[in-house]
């Protein structure tokens, strides 16, 4: 299943409504992955209700630790918060969240050290552009790292001059967040007309239309969020809307990067 679901909606809190949207994702549609981090206030604890109440078994989690964590001291300490936290055994995916000074080389120790011990499966990184990625494959057992979860949606296309090509040739899994861009997509759709022509001929919402593009290559997972599952519903009309034909148009207005651009953070 190319898309999951983030979580930063629980940083405070999360109700029935807003956890019931897993549920409906996980049973109705198979989309188990739940994306979530050390870094989002209660996100863990309220991800570890939905675990509780529908089954470890059912969810893929994707978890995340600080750089500041990522020391000698800090990394157990940090693992072990986020599966008391999560009320598990076991993380899926195990990320550092951001580079900033964190030791490449123990980070790879760490990570390989805990997936022996069995506290997680796959470990990888995140917001690591092409040379971080060339540092951590210099790195003993560094091209052991399953994934990297970078900001990718049509509005912020840089990766794919480098780093999506990058990834994908290596065999590393790039997930996208902040695939629906909500912070300019709705004011940019204003400027033109193009997309929500597209998405009226097709009955979609211009969320499902972001997803379709996302995952129309490299394997890629995107992350979305949304709080409701009407939105939910709306947006997974992208696994059945065929973007190929449309490529051109959108390439037109929201061209593919003919250079390099670093990567874009949040
Ligand atoms: N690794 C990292 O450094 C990093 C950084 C940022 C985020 N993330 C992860 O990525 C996740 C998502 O990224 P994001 O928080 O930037 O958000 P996003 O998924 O790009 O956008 C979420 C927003 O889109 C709205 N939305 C969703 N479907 C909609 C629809 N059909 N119609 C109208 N609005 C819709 C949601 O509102 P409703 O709730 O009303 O649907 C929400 O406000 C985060 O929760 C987190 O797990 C990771």
């Amino acid at each position: 299943m190319p898309l999951g679901l983030g979580t930063t909606q629980f940083w405070y809190d999360s109700t029935r409504e807003t956890r019931e949207v897993f549920h409906e994702a996980a049973f109705s549609y198979g989309i188990n992955v739940i994306d979530t981090a050390e870094m989002y206030g209660n996100s863990n604890k309220e991800v570890g209700k939905i675990l509780k109440q529908w089954g470890r078994e059912n969810f893929y989690v994707i978890d995340k630790i600080l750089p500041d964590n990522m020391t000698e001291e800090n990394f157990m300490k940090s693992l072990r918060r986020s599966l008391n936290d999560l009320g598990t055994d076991y993380i899926d995916l195990y990320l550092l969240h951001w580079r900033e000074k964190a030791d490449l080389n123990l980070l790879v120790e760490k990570m390989e050290e805990a997936k022996r011990e069995g506290y997680i499966k796959e470990w990888g990184v995140s917001n690591f552009d092409v040379k971080d990625m060339e540092d951590l494959l210099k790195v003993k057992n560094g091209d052991k790292c399953y994934a990297n979860e970078i900001m990718y949606n049509l509005f912020y296309r840089g990766v794919e001059y480098d780093l999506l090509p990058y990834l994908h040739e290596r065999g590393i899994k790039p997930i996208s967040y902040s695939t629906l861009d909500t912070r300019t997509s709705r004011n940019r759709t204003a400027e033109n007309k193009v997309l929500r022509k597209i998405c009226e001929e097709n009955g979609i919402c211009l969320e499902a239309l972001m997803l379709a593009f996302a995952i129309r290559k490299y394997d890629l997972l995107a992350i979305f969020k949304t709080t409701t599952v009407e939105h939910l519903k709306e947006n997974l009309k992208c696994l059945d809307f065929d973007i190929e034909p449309y490529m051109d148009i959108i390439n037109e207005y929201y061209p593919a990067p003919t250079r390099k651009v670093p990567l874009e953070k949040r």
